[in-house]
């Protein structure tokens, strides 16, 4: 447990002690949300306003304060001290060296918390035929550092890639493959040889229209299961997803399904005929809608003039679908926030359909991506493969290994961890609903706040581990009075605090808190490394040191693993 939550245990009992008939006093909970981080650290290091207490109580602080004091006598936790209406604590540091360290294993944070809950997770959701760029790196990492942090939470998980299979394009793409393609052009030009005979098509219909309903036909007749419009077309999807695989590889990414759009063409029917049941159904220019206006929202559409289905159709079905074969707690859709009123039109859809566990589906938005200040654009060339930047950063991390550390072990695969760690970290480093501006030097930069950083504080303590185990071993009685000195406090007063971090960040959907707060790990640690000898002559003390070097090592790992980083342990 860490320190605050005890201290707030030791209020707790003595306002009951000093107070036995008050009414609607703080619990344990909220009396930690009340404590305050004294402003100066010489007053000690948790503080607990009692003006909070004034009100139920009908005192003045100061006495309350007085009174509370009176009743606390633990001084194997913290020392208590009154000043004016505030109480202030002064941890007991060897004790708290000691829990904390106790505490800590190698699956430090982890928690059943989730025994028995399904999160279906929604992430990546690339569309057949598009390269995967930059702006795919958010999806794709943001879902899956959720999916494991949920794991790490003892919740089953599901991740689902909701491929982007679906529409009229695919027709058009067959119908220009058919009249100008080849196999072999498509075989080995890959993504960018379907884009190029989609662009081609645009082209020559602009010169021959009625090649608009060629188009439209094929991809009728992929609807309709036609076998030569299926072959193609599973060809063109296999072919993206051999690319989509390989970076998904390079990443550490992994699905547990891939149930794109077209997974639920024969699972529309259901939506349609519930829709229409439940008289939520009304025309509109032809077209099939679900009115929203008393939601101040533009009506979701459902089915098209021609009877095609939609988008948000399709994501009706996936949910309905998703419920009923996984029982989920919550259903995750890892999405930019442009497709925000897309969610929040059919979510409420969904509600007004009756069902109450609409209010589980969650759009975790994330920002924008741009390129150097710029809109991404294939067509003005600002737009950046993610084979590309990959392949870029591993080829930066390995010169640099070979400068620094000539002499490492299998330096090619520490150069994928820590390149690709580079990226993955950037990715993970800001609140997700920010813009990210994407400039080749940020990207590739080591230093300060990144990635490489924190996989060199991991591998430090690896490597000040292996010393210690060749001079012999710690054999001795840690002495935690040896971990008194403020950097060491510091970096236990963290490591106390991961398993907080990784619950909020489950709860806030949001990485980036442990991307945070394993930063601030490595730079406390750093600290403490720089300022204490740890292989000390006192057995005793570098007992300690050592002890707190590997906690940090755990918990450093354990992180990075939960933000999708791999922790090398030579660099
Ligand atoms: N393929 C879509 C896109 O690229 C994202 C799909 C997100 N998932 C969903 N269930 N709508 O915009």
């Amino acid at each position: 447990m860490e320190a605050k939550k005890r201290i707030a245990a030791l209020i707790k009992r003595a306002m009951h002690q000093a107070f036995p008939d008050a009414q609607d006093l703080p619990d344990a909970a909220q009396i930690a949300g009340l404590m305050e981080i004294p402003p100066d650290p010489t007053m000690g290091d948790y503080a607990f306003p009692c003006f909070r207490l004034a009100k139920p109580l009908r005192k003045a602080p100061p006495i309350i304060a007085q009174a509370l004091c009176a009743a606390i006598d633990e001084p194997r936790t913290a020392q208590a001290q009154v000043a004016g209406g505030y109480l202030n604590f002064r941890l007991n540091r060897e004790n708290f060296a000691r829990q904390t360290l106790e505490a800590i294993t190698p699956r430090y944070g982890a928690s059943e918390e989730g025994a028995g809950k399904t999160i279906c997770l929604d992430y990546s959701s690339i569309n057949i035929a598009k390269r995967f760029h930059i702006g795919h790196l958010s999806t794709t990492m943001i879902g899956h550092s959720l999916k494991r942090i949920y794991d790490f939470l003892g919740y089953r998980t599901v991740g689902i890639n909701h491929l982007g299979d679906w529409g009229t394009q695919f027709g058009k793409m067959i119908c220009a493959y058919r009249r100008w393609g080849s196999r072999e052009e498509v075989e080995q030009g890959g993504v960018d040889a379907m884009t190029a005979l989609y662009v081609r098509f645009h082209q020559e219909a602009e010169k021959d229209p009625a090649l608009e309903d060629e188009g439209r036909a094929w991809f009728k007749k992929i609807e309709e299961g036609d076998e030569e419009a299926l072959a193609i077309f599973n060809w063109f999807k296999e072919v993206t997803l051999q690319d989509a695989r390989r970076v998904y590889a390079k990443l550490g990414v992994e699905f547990d399904a891939y149930q794109g759009e077209s997974f639920y063409n024969d699972k529309m029917d259901r939506v349609i005929r519930e829709l229409r049941e439940k008289h939520l159904l009304v025309e509109s220019e032809g077209a099939q809608v679900v009115d929203l206006s008393e939601e101040n929202m533009p009506p979701c559409l459902i089915l098209k003039r021609d009877g095609a289905t939609l988008y948000a159709t399709r994501d009706l079905a996936a949910a309905l679908y998703r419920k009923d074969t996984y029982h989920f707690h919550k259903c995750l859709y890892v999405v930019a926030y442009q497709q925000d009123l897309h969610f929040r039109q059919w979510f409420k859809v969904l509600e007004k359909m009756g069902y109450p566990w609409a209010k589980d589906l969650v759009h975790v938005a994330f920002g924008m991506v741009s390129y150097e200040g710029q809109s991404l654009s294939t067509r003005k060339g600002r737009m950046i493969y993610l084979d590309e930047l990959l392949d870029r950063a591993v080829e930066k991390a390995l010169a640099i290994i070979e400068e620094k550390s000539p002499n490492l072990e299998d330096k090619q695969r520490v150069a994928q961890q820590v390149g690709i760690g580079a990226v993955v970290y950037a990715t993970l480093s800001n609140n997700r609903i920010k813009d990210i501006d994407f400039w080749w030097d940020r990207a590739l930069n080591f230093d300060g706040e990144t990635g490489p950083y924190v996989q060199y504080a991991h591998a430090r303590c690896c490597s000040l581990l292996r010393r210690a185990a060749e001079a012999g071993g710690n054999a001795a009685q840690p002495r935690f009075d040896a971990l008194c000195d403020d950097e060491a406090q510091e970096v236990l007063r963290l490591l106390s605090r991961f398993g907080e971090v990784v619950h909020e960040a489950a709860e806030r959907y949001e990485p980036s808190m442990i991307t945070r707060h394993v930063t601030q790990i490595a730079q406390a640690y750093n600290k403490f490394y720089y300022e204490h000898r740890i292989l000390d002559e006192d057995a005793g003390a570098s007992a300690a040191r050592v002890r707190l070097t590997e906690a940090t090592r755990d918990v450093i790992r354990t992180g990075l693993w939960l933000i999708g980083l791999e922790a090398p342990e030579r660099m």
